[in-house]
């Protein structure tokens, strides 16, 4: 088509949305259409454009994050805000308006994607660390932004994850004063490394109580069911958490704690493309990329069973180079 633009995946992060998806975790809401090819966190060099493609040349340095496509015309995406679109496409395991069936993602030698769904990379970044930016990177970028985190606010981030790693880099960056809440005190001189101010092992009931009606702001990074009254209880009055882990499961919520305090409780999806751009550009401006475990194609179940342990620092990042040798 006209708009597409072909690029050579060179590095996909391992989000551990791959891991719901694959193992049809989210059924409810996504069923997971086998086979599946996951993976949307992908940057690549451009190899072809089509006639019309304006924004990009082949040799570009190119990301794609986990929408390809929205119609353009809704007031959603009048706004920016594609990810809300009621017709948008998600990279993959969704219905694909061109080819039939579904989207298949990152873990690939290559995708098309139409130009206005490509992103520009800073030549300051380096792919395998820019790549997870495309999805952990605008997932807690956006929310931050959105809840006007910065100078005197007291921000926590839940769970040193991808996501959670990411939050505590922009949180640092957008001059918040940053707490981290872990299950896995070895973390600990990681978190202050990565931008944190403090850090409070989750199950030490006394430190926990030390930050009770404090936080302005709470980014919950949690991939499994865990207790968030205890996260609510540490808000000041007015003060939001937001969720932007996915658990499989319903969690429980006192609602007590939101109602004492009038605190909320929200969710945030990926962002627009547009913020995605202004979020890359950021981290090109203050050298802000994932701290990645670069892996070959053939150590992804591997990945997948050690993010189940919370085993990792703090992305993986696939070379695709490797599935030449597969
Ligand atoms: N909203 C969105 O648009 C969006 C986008 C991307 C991903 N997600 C979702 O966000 C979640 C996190 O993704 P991720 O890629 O960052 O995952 P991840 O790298 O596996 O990180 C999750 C972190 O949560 C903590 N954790 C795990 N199990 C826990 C448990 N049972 N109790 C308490 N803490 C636990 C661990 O941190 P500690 O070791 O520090 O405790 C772990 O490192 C996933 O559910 C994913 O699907 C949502
Ligand atoms: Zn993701
Ligand atoms: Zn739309």
């Amino acid at each position: 088509m006209e708009r597409d633009v072909q690029i050579e995946i060179l590095f996909c992060g391992i989000c551990h949305s791959d891991l719901h998806q694959v193992r049809d975790e989210w059924s409810g809401v996504m069923p997971t259409v086998y086979p599946c090819v996951p993976g949307h966190e992908i940057v690549g060099r451009v190899t072809k454009v089509g006639a019309a493609v304006k924004k990009f040349r082949a040799g570009d340095l190119a990301a794609v994050g986990c929408m390809v496509d929205s119609d353009g015309t809704c007031p959603e995406c009048k706004a920016g805000l594609q990810q809300f679109c009621p017709n948008f496409t998600l990279t993959y395991n969704f219905p694909d308006k061109h080819l039939g069936g579904v989207t298949y993602g990152g873990y690939s030698e290559s995708i098309v994607v139409d130009e206005n769904f490509v992103l520009h990379v800073p030549a300051n970044l380096q792919p395998a660390g820019a790549a997870p930016l495309l999805c952990a990177g605008i997932t807690t970028y956006s929310p931050m932004r959105h809840w006007n985190v910065g100078q005197g606010k007291k921000v926590g981030v839940v769970g040193l994850g991808g996501l959670g790693h990411m939050g505590v880099k922009f949180a640092h960056a957008l001059g918040a004063d940053v707490v981290v809440f872990t299950t896995s005190p070895k973390k600990k001189e990681d978190a202050l490394r990565l931008g944190a101010d403090e850090v409070v092992v989750s199950n030490d009931v006394n430190e926990m109580q030390k930050h009770l009606g404090s936080f302005d702001f709470i980014l919950d990074a949690v991939s499994a069911d865990h207790d968030i009254n205890a996260y609510i209880n540490l808000l000041r009055r007015d003060g939001n958490i937001v969720m932007v882990g996915a658990p499989e499961k319903p969690l429980a919520v006192s609602v007590f704690s939101l109602i004492m305090g009038r605190r909320s409780l929200s969710g945030s999806p990926i962002g627009g493309i547009g913020e995605t751009q202004e979020m890359l550009d950021f981290c090109g401006k203050h050298n802000i990329v994932s701290d990645v475990e670069v892996i070959p194609i053939q150590k992804v179940n591997e990945a997948y069973e050690r993010l189940l342990k919370s085993d990792v620092k703090y992305r993986f990042s696939i070379d695709m180079a490797s599935l030449k040798s597969a």
